[in-house]
């Protein structure tokens, strides 16, 4: 019997692209296409301005269309396209490494390059376990994650993850030797919390419940978001984050930020680390590093990690890992411009001074119909809304498409509405954003 094929669309030129985290169907029956963007705003195929309520997929710290960035990939290609960065070197790499050592946490300044989230979280976790082998600790090989956790879509970071969508379809194809930490989200004690939940630092101690199961003999990490965007905006509770390091440190367990989405200033600092104070062993990046305009990583280490591979006999390869564009020139490039335009323009600490004004602006949709959370910190924002009785998501997902068509693009994640817009955001357009997501909120059944 054939295979039954997808039926056809009525958009057969949309076909081709097995679009990523997409309702593909649905999304090609009627699709939103962007066609421009420049500042605050993309251009849709037909010529409608939408205002970017969350910086693409939370990259675009400073805006769309830097010409400076453009200019120095430009040049960048012109010059050289490519080179290898193994057992071979080109002077920007360095340069970036330098540059991004220097914003870093303390302590944080031994940097390796990857492409994209994804990537730099499966290389933290091998950095971790390869650590500890380093240091003759080879039996801790065990990775601790978080329930609700996001760590891209690579296999350790799915299986590190916490978001039961991106795991159950893919069954027990999971790292084996992996625990999960509660979530921190509740909204029995926490609802409507500004900023920090006061509640839940005592979520932490679960950390202490997990090594006496498997003795700490036995873990080399653990890795969570200081705040998770895509499940929906998590926020850690007062006094978690120190907690868990606390832990890590008299278990000698490495501790992993995951600052893919708080890098690069959404948070009021360069990093969450620095906002939260508190210091991670490795940080993963992405997104930010480039302003979104080239795919690039970063996972930002610890001086004693990197020593841990500083032996041996000179001539061998450290660590067995890297990428054929780790590095890329191109990337280096549009990085190291980025990083020119958030120092210029004060980028990696304006959503300190812009957070009350958020906070109050994110605040005011409570009250409005079915809307059962609010949550903000530094430009991050979420408003979740209750579910459709047995239609997780429909609710959400109205609301989102009302935005999109009002000119206003936000992310929905199940019925949470996300928001985390450009930092050059003005704040006459953190009204408008707010003003059309309540509008919208209150005619959605
Ligand atoms: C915290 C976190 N880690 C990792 C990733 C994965 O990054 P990428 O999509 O670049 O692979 C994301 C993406 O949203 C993220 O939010």
């Amino acid at each position: 019997m054939n295979a039954r094929l997808t039926p056809d669309t009525t958009n057969p030129e949309l076909d081709a692209f097995w679009m990523p985290f997409t309702a593909n169907r649905q999304f090609k029956a009627n699709p939103r296409l962007l066609a421009r963007a420049k500042g605050m705003y993309y251009t849709t195929d037909d010529g409608r301005e939408i205002l970017d309520g969350v910086s693409g997929l939370w990259c675009v710290n400073a805006g769309h269309g830097r010409s400076e960035i453009t200019a120095a990939v430009t040049k960048q290609l012109e010059t050289m396209e490519f080179a290898p960065a193994f057992q071979m070197g080109h002077p920007i790499a360095f340069e970036l490494a330098n540059r991004l050592a220097k914003i870093a946490p303390p302590g944080l300044d031994r940097i390796f390059f990857t492409n994209s989230g994804s990537e730099a979280v499966d290389t933290a976790l091998k950095i971790a376990v390869a650590y500890h082998r380093a240091r003759g600790a080879g039996q801790r090989t065990r990775l601790i994650g978080r329930e609700k956790g996001y760590h891209g879509v690579g296999f350790g970071g799915m299986s590190v993850g916490g978001m039961v969508n991106n795991r159950k379809f893919f069954g027990s194809s999971m790292l084996p030797g992996v625990d999960h930490l509660p979530h921190t989200l509740d909204l029995e004690h926490n609802a409507f919390s500004r900023g920090l939940p006061q509640w839940g630092m005592h979520f932490a101690n679960e950390l202490e419940r997990l090594i006496a199961l498997h003795d700490a003999s036995t873990i080399a990490a653990v890795i969570v978001e200081p705040i998770s965007g895509s499940a929906g905006v998590v926020l850690p509770p007062a006094g978690y984050l120190k907690r868990l390091r606390e832990i890590c440190d008299k278990h000698e367990i490495l501790l992993i930020f995951d600052e893919v989405i708080t890098g690069f200033g959404r948070v009021g600092k360069p990093f969450a680390s620095q906002a939260f104070d508190v210091t991670p062993d490795l940080i993963t990046t992405a997104k930010g590093l480039t302003n979104g305009a080239i795919p690039m990583g970063a996972v930002f280490s610890q001086r004693k990690v990197y020593d841990a591979f500083m032996q041996g006999p000179e001539n061998s390869i450290e660590l067995f890992h890297g990428y054929t564009y780790s590095a890329h020139p191109v990337a280096c490039a549009a990085a190291l411009a980025t990083q020119d335009v958030y120092a210029k323009e004060g980028l990696l600490t304006r959503a300190a001074t812009l957070s009350p004004q958020w906070e109050n602006a994110v605040h005011s949709l409570r009250g409005l119909p079915h809307v059962i959370d609010i949550r903000n910190y530094g430009l991050i924002g979420a408003v979740e809304l209750e579910s459709r009785q047995g239609k997780p998501g429909a609710r959400g997902f109205d609301v989102f498409l009302k935005c999109f068509e009002r000119g206003v693009m936000v992310r929905q994640t199940g019925d949470t509405l996300a928001m985390a817009p450009p930092l050059v955001i003005e704040p006459k357009q953190i009204d408008r954003i707010v003003e059309t997501l309540g509008a919208v909120i209150r005619e959605t059944d």
